[in-house]
C-alpha cells in the first residue's frame, strides 16, 4: 500500500518510527513558523507537524497549498506531542514532516465533513459520498457490517444454507405495490421486484434445504416513513419439520447473539405477549415495553353519569402519566392539541389529577362525584401526584389515539431511553383482516401464513375470529421481525385462496407453482424475516434507518444524487413497445 499505517494508529510507542499516511486533509492550522495538518481517513485522524528551519522550505510552501479534502501522502518520524490531545486515539504523538504529496487536489466540499455538519438532509443526500466520510455515518455502516457479519455467524453455526432468490420475479396482488420491469424480450409484459423472496424460501424447502436464510434486498412501492425504504434489505429464514416454539428459540437466540456480540448486551429470555393483549394494554400490535402506563378501561365505571362524551362513546380508556398532577394548564393543553390533530382524530381529552391528599380534582367534576372519581383512581390504581388522562370514542380509533399519547408522555417522561432494549414476541396474530373498501378479507401477513389447527373450524363461520401461527418481534415500539408458520398442504393453501377472494383459475395462474409443489411432498415448514435495516437502526440509537443505508432514498423514494428514477429515451421505449401516456 501507499501508506505504512493508518491515520488511527499511532501511538507512543512509535516514536521514532519513520512512516507514511495517505488520507484526507481535514484541517490545517497556519502560526506562521509552525503549521500543523490534519490528515483523516477510516481509521482516525493524525496531526502532521511542520516547521521553519526543521520541514524544508519547498515542503513547507506546499503545505500552505492544501485546502480541504485533499488526499495527501505524509512521510516523517512519529514524535511526542508537547501538549497531548486525550480526545483523540493518536493524540499523545504528531508526525515532524519531510514530505507531503498531493495525489488529488479537492473542490471545496459543500458541508462541514465533521460530526456536527452544517449540510442540510437534501445537501448530504445529494453529497452522500461525502456525507460518508463523516464519522458518524461511517460508524452506522460499520455496525451494519458487523451485523451481518454476526448474523451469518449465528446461522452458519447452526446449519443454515445461504441461497440467493431471482430479484426479477412475477407480479401478484397481494401485499404492498410491486415494482415492475418491463421485459424487452417479453414485449407487454413486467417482471417484478420481490416485496421479499416468500414463496422460493417456500420452494427451497420442498427442495429439502431444511434450513434457509438470505440477507436480501425487497422492494415495495409504498408511502415512506422514517422507517420505510422502498428498496430495503431482510435477514430472510425459513425452516422444515419445526414448531412455531422452534422458531422463536432459534430466533431469540439470534437477536440475543447479536445483543451480545455486536452491542455487549445480555438479554433475558424474550417475553411473549398475545396480539390480544398487546391491542387491549397498548393499543398497539408494536407495543413499546420499555416502560408500563397500559391501558385502563372505563366503562363500567363512568357511563350513565350525564355525561354525554361517555355515555356516547364506545369505549372510554386512559392511562396514567404518575406523578404528572403538576401538570400545568398548558401543559394539558398541549396534549389536547396532540390528540386532536387530524391524524389522531380525538374530540379532546379528560384528565383527573390525584391531589397530594387523595382528593381527585378531574376537567368533568360536574358529572361525577368525588366518590365516583374516586373509583377511577381505584381503576387506575393511581397515588397521589398522579395525572389520569381519558380519551372517549369509537373504540378502534380510541385505542391509536390513545396508543399515540402514551408514547408521547413516554417521551416527555424520558422513558424512551434508546441505550435500553425491551424485545418481544408478539403472537397469535388474526390470520386475516377485513377492509370495509374491498368488502373483503385480507390476509394480515400473507396467504401462506396457517390458521392455528384449532381454530380451522371459524373459517367458515368466523374467518376475522381465525387465529393464525404468526408472529412479530418488536424491540422499543419498532416491528423488526415477522414470520408464521406456513400451509403447506394444497387443499388448505387453495381454501384461503378462495377466503381472500381469488377464483381458482386466478389462484393457478399467480402460484400454481406452489400449489403444484405442494403435491410433490411438502415438508411442514415455518419461518420469519428481520427488517435488518431497522434491526441495525434500533442498534445504532437512531428512529430513521436511512443513515444505516449507504445510498438510500428520499420520502418520495428519489435518489437525489443519481438523480433516479428518472425518464428514459424514446429508444429505448421503443425496445420495450411502451408508450407512455400524458400526463
Ligand atoms: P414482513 O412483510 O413482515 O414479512 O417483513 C419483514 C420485516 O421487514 C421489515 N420491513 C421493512 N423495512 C424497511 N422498509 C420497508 N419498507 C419494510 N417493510 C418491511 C420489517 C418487517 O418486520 N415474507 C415475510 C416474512 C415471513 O413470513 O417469513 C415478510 O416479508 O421489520
Amino acid at each position: 500500500m501507499l501508506r505504512t499505517h493508518t491515520c488511527g494508529e499511532l501511538r507512543s510507542a512509535h516514536v521514532g518510527q519513520e512512516v507514511t499516511l495517505t488520507g484526507w486533509v481535514h484541517k490545517t492550522r497556519d502560526k506562521g513558523g509552525m503549521m500543523w495538518v490534519d490528515i483523516r481517513d477510516r481509521y482516525g485522524l493524525t496531526q502532521l507537524k511542520l516547521e521553519e528551519g526543521v520541514t524544508a522550505p519547498e515542503v513547507m510552501a506546499s503545505a500552505r497549498e492544501l485546502g480541504r479534502e485533499f488526499v495527501i501522502k505524509a512521510s516523517g518520524t512519529v514524535i511526542e506531542r508537547i501538549s497531548k490531545n486525550d480526545k483523540l486515539a493518536t493524540g499523545d504523538v504528531e508526525i515532524q514532516v519531510t514530505v507531503i504529496e498531493v495525489l488529488n487536489p479537492a473542490k471545496l466540499p459543500p458541508f462541514l465533513i465533521e460530526d456536527e455538519t452544517d449540510g442540510g438532509d437534501d445537501l448530504r443526500m445529494k453529497y452522500r459520498y461525502l456525507d460518508l466520510r463523516r464519522n458518524a455515518v461511517r460508524k452506522n455502516l460499520e455496525l451494519r457490517h458487523q451485523m451481518m457479519k454476526q448474523s451469518r455467524a449465528y446461522l452458519d453455526t447452526l446449519n443454515f444454507i445461504e441461497v440467493e432468490t431471482p430479484v426479477l420475479i412475477k407480479s401478484t396482488p397481494e401485499g404492498a405495490r410491486d415494482f415492475v420491469v418491463p421485459s424487452r424480450m417479453n414485449p407487454g409484459e413486467f417482471y417484478a421486484l420481490p416485496q421479499s423472496p416468500q414463496t422460493f424460501k417456500q420452494l427451497l424447502m420442498v427442495s429439502g434445504f431444511d434450513k434457509y436464510f438470505q440477507i436480501v434486498k425487497c422492494f415495495r412501492d409504498e408511502d415512506l416513513r422514517a422507517d420505510r425504504q422502498p428498496e430495503f434489505t431482510q435477514i430472510d429464514c425459513e425452516l422444515s419439520f419445526v414448531t412455531q416454539e422452534d422458531i422463536l428459540n432459534t430466533f431469540e437466540g439470534l437477536v440475543k447473539h447479536l445483543f451480545r456480540e455486536v452491542k455487549g448486551i445480555e438479554i433475558e429470555k424474550l417475553p411473549r405477549m398475545t396480539y390480544a393483549d398487546a391491542m387491549k394494554y397498548y393499543g398497539n400490535d408494536k407495543p413499546d415495553t420499555r416502560f408500563e402506563m397500559k391501558f385502563v378501561e372505563l366503562n363500567d365505571q363512568v357511563k350513565g353519569k350525564g355525561f354525554k362524551v361517555f355515555d356516547e362513546a364506545g369505549l372510554v380508556i386512559g392511562i396514567n402519566a404518575n406523578n404528572c398532577a403538576s401538570y400545568t394548564r398548558k401543559q394539558i393543553d398541549e396534549l389536547t392539541e396532540y390528540v386532536k390533530r387530524p391524524q389522531l382524530g380525538a374530540t379532546g381529552l379528560i384528565y383527573a389529577r390525584v391531589e397530594a391528599d387523595g382528593t381527585v380534582k378531574s376537567s368533568v367534576d360536574k358529572f361525577f362525584s368525588q366518590d365516583d372519581l374516586q373509583q377511577w383512581a381505584q381503576a387506575f390504581a393511581a397515588n397521589p401526584g398522579d395525572l389520569l388522562l381519558i380519551l372517549a370514542g369509537a373504540e378502534d380509533k380510541t385505542r391509536k389515539a390513545l396508543s399515540e399519547l402514551r408514547l408521547e408522555m413516554g417521551e416527555r417522561l424520558g422513558l424512551r431511553d434508546k441505550n435500553t432494549f425491551s424485545p418481544l414476541w408478539v403472537v397469535d396474530f388474526p390470520l386475516l383482516e377485513w377492509n370495509d373498501d374491498a368488502q373483503r378479507f385480507f390476509a394480515m401477513h400473507h396467504p401462506f401464513t396457517s390458521p392455528k389447527p384449532e381454530d380451522i373450524e371459524l373459517i367458515a363461520t368466523n374467518p376475522g375470529a381465525v387465529r393464525a401461527n404468526a408472529y412479530d418481534m418488536v424491540i422499543n415500539g419498532v416491528e423488526v421481525g415477522g414470520g408464521s408458520i406456513r400451509i403447506y398442504e394444497r387443499p388448505i393453501q387453495e381454501r384461503m385462496f378462495k377466503l381472500l377472494g381469488f377464483t381458482e383459475e386466478e389462484a393457478q395462474a399467480q402460484f400454481g407453482f406452489l400449489l403444484n409443489a405442494f403435491e410433490y411432498g411438502a415438508p411442514p415448514h415455518g419461518g420469519i424475516a428481520f427488517g435488518f435495516d431497522r434491526l441495525c437502526s434500533l442498534f445504532g440509537g437512531a428512529d430513521s434507518i436511512r443513515d444505516f443505508i449507504a445510498f438510500p432514498k428520499n420520502n418520495s423514494g428519489r435518489d437525489v444524487m443519481i438523480d433516479a428514477p428518472s425518464p428514459i429515451a424514446q429508444e429505448q421505449l421503443n425496445e420495450l413497445q411502451i408508450q407512455l401516456g400524458t400526463k
